[in-house]
């Protein structure tokens, strides 16, 4: 009688940890493969005074500058093509892929190579409506 209760117990025992291993061989390749979704980020900026009209101002994933017309604009570094960081030739005025030579106007707008459309625009504001500050909405594609 004495011998069947401690046989139960080391099979209830054995069941115990045969599934705790079991439990913990299937969560591991889970964590492996466990990636935390990106959100988008805001990046800000803060000038001494706010920029001037045509003032370009190089950030390692975008470009912020100041229009005429549409206010302050940032594009994306990142050539639609197949990813390379845009360089902008102060020559021409216009920004270039250095991969593949895809141009762009001033304003991210596809001008030709093969990346057959513009760069991405990105949201810029100015909270409590301060010239100085800007804060870029950087999207999910450009966070590294
Ligand atoms: S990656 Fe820019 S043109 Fe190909």
């Amino acid at each position: 009688m004495v011998n069947k209760k401690i046989e139960k117990l080391i099979n209830r025992r054995n069941f115990i940890i045969y599934g705790a291993v079991a439990a913990f061989s299937l969560s591991v390749p889970a964590f492996i493969n466990y990636k935390v979704k990106k959100q988008p980020q805001k990046k800000r900026l803060v000038f001494d005074k706010p920029l001037t009209v045509n003032q370009f101002v190089v950030e390692r994933e975008f470009v912020l500058f100041l229009t005429e017309d549409k206010g302050p604009i940032a594009i994306s570094r990142i050539c639609p093509h197949l990813g390379c960081t845009i360089i902008y030739d102060d020559s021409k005025g216009i920004f270039k892929c250095p991969c593949h030579g895809s141009e762009f106007s001033k304003i991210g707008k596809y001008l030709s190579g093969p990346a057959k459309k513009g760069l991405q625009t990105l949201k810029v504001s100015q909270p409590n409506n301060a010239l100085n500050i800007y804060e870029i909405t950087l999207p999910e594609s450009l966070l590294l």
